[in-house]
C-alpha cells in the first residue's frame, strides 16, 4: 500500500443512515492500521468549512459504534458547499490541518461534493449511505436493510390493528424520489397495492382487488405508497374508503425510518465498504464512489455514477447523451435496465402473492 498519507478526514453527510457509524468505524481503523492519522469531520462539508474536527489517534475512541444508528460525526445539509467560495475554504482549513485524504460517506448530493473536492487536488472517496438505495450504480446502500426492517416492525403493528377493526392503512414510506423500500416492503407486510413514482399505478385495479379480497372474507388491508408520489397517499386513502366501504387510515412513516440499530446487513455492508475505499485512497485513486454490484465490493468513478443516475430518472439530454462515450451509454443503459428489470420483477411478484 502506498504510504504516501499521513492524516486522512472521514465525514457523513446528507440524511444520516443507520449503519453510517459502522462505516465510520472500518475507514478509520484500516487507515490507523496502517498508521495513517484520522480526523473525525464534525457536521459533514460544514465541518470542513468551518473546520470542526477532532484527531483520533487510537482505534479504541471507536468502540461501541457498530452498534448504533445515527452518526457520531454528525450530518447537515450544507448548502455553502455548494458555492466554489466555500469549497475552495474546506480545502484550505484541510491542508492547514495536514489533511490529505478525504472519506465522505453519503448520498448523491455528498458525493457532488466529493468530485468538487476531488477537482480541487483533495483525493476525495464517496461511500453510499442512505436509506433510499438510490444510487443506481450499486446494488447496495448503507442503511437501507434496517430502515425496510423497522418499516416492516411498524406495519406488522399497523396491521394488527387493522385486524380488529377491519380497516384498511396506506401508509407513506421514505425513499425520496425512489421506490425501492417501497416495493420490498410491500412483498414483506402482504401489503394489498404498493404504489411508486417508477411504474405506473392502476388505482383501479388496487381498488376492485380491495373489494374483491373483502368479499372473500378479508379483514385488515395495507397499502404501500412511496413519498415519490407527493401527497397520493392520503388522497388515496380517502379515495379507499369512498370507494370500498372499508375505513381507511393514512399513516406517514418519517423520520423513524432512520433510527435504529443497524442490521447486521448494513454492519457488514459498511465495515467492507469502509475498508476498500481506504485501501482505493491509500493506492492513489480518488474522485470514486465505493459500490457493491452481484455482490461483489467495486467502485466507479462518481461522475459516472452521477450520470447513470440521471439517466435512470429521465433527467439526463439529449445533447448529454450524444457526449458519451459508446463504452459508458451501453453501461448507463444496461445498468438503468437492469434496476428498473428487478423493481418490475419484485413489484409483479407483490402483485402476484397479494
Ligand atoms: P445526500 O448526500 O443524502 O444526497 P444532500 O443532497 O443533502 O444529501 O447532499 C449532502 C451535502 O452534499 C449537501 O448538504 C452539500 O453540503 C453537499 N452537496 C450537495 N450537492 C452539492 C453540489 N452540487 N456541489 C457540492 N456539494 C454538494
Ligand atoms: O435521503 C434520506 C431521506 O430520509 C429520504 O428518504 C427523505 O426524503 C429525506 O431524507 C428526508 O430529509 P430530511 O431529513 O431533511 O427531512
Amino acid at each position: 500500500m502506498n504510504n504516501k498519507f499521513r492524516r486522512i478526514g472521514i465525514l457523513t453527510s446528507g440524511g444520516d443512515a443507520p449503519g453510517m457509524n459502522a462505516a465510520v468505524r472500518a475507514a478509520a481503523r484500516e487507515a490507523l492500521a496502517h498508521g495513517v492519522e484520522v480526523y473525525a469531520i464534525y457536521e459533514g462539508y460544514k465541518g470542513l468549512i468551518y473546520n470542526n474536527m477532532k484527531l483520533i489517534s487510537n482505534p479504541t475512541e471507536l468502540s461501541g459504534i457498530i452498534t448504533r444508528s445515527g452518526t457520531v460525526l454528525y450530518s447537515d445539509r450544507c448548502v455553502e458547499f455548494k458555492e466554489k467560495e466555500y469549497q475552495q475554504k474546506a480545502l484550505e482549513v484541510c491542508k492547514e490541518n495536514k489533511i490529505d485524504g478525504i472519506i465522505a460517506i453519503g448520498g448523491d448530493g455528498t458525493f457532488r461534493g466529493a468530485t468538487d473536492l476531488s477537482r480541487l487536488g483533495m483525493p476525495t472517496i464517496g461511500i453510499p449511505g442512505t436509506i433510499d438505495n438510490d444510487i443506481t450504480s450499486t446494488d447496495y446502500t448503507i442503511g437501507f436493510d434496517t430502515a425496510m426492517n423497522t418499516v416492516i416492525s411498524m406495519v406488522d403493528r399497523l396491521r394488527d390493528t387493522c385486524e380488529s377493526h377491519a380497516r384498511c392503512d396506506v401508509v407513506e414510506v421514505m425513499g425520496r424520489w425512489a421506490g425501492h423500500i417501497a416495493i420490498r416492503t410491500g412483498i414483506a407486510t402482504g401489503a394489498s397495492a404498493i404504489a411508486v413514482a417508477e411504474i405506473p399505478f392502476d388505482e383501479e385495479k388496487a381498488i376492485n382487488d380491495i373489494i374483491a379480497q373483502k368479499k372473500n372474507g378479508k379483514r385488515s388491508f395495507i397499502v404501500i405508497v412511496s413519498e415519490g408520489l407527493p401527497g397520493y397517499a392520503e388522497t388515496l386513502a380517502k379515495t379507499i374508503q369512498e370507494r370500498t366501504g372499508v375505513e381507511t387510515k393514512f399513516a406517514r412513516l418519517a423520520h423513524v425510518q432512520r433510527g435504529g440499530s443497524p442490521t447486521l446487513l448494513d454492519r457488514l455492508t459498511a465495515s467492507e465498504m469502509g475498508v476498500y475505499a481506504v485501501e482505493k485512497l491509500f493506492e492513489g485513486k480518488s474522485d470514486i464512489v465505493v459500490c457493491k454490484v452481484d455482490n461483489e465490493i467495486c467502485d466507479f468513478p462518481i461522475g459516472k455514477a452521477l450520470m447513470v443516475d440521471k439517466m435512470f430518472k429521465k433527467k439526463l439530454s439529449d445533447e448529454e447523451i450524444a457526449a458519451l462515450s459508446p463504452e459508458d451509454r451501453a453501461w448507463a443503459e444496461a445498468r438503468c435496465q437492469k434496476v428498473l428489470d428487478g423493481m418490475k420483477r419484485l413489484y409483479y411478484v407483490a402483485d402476484e402473492i397479494k
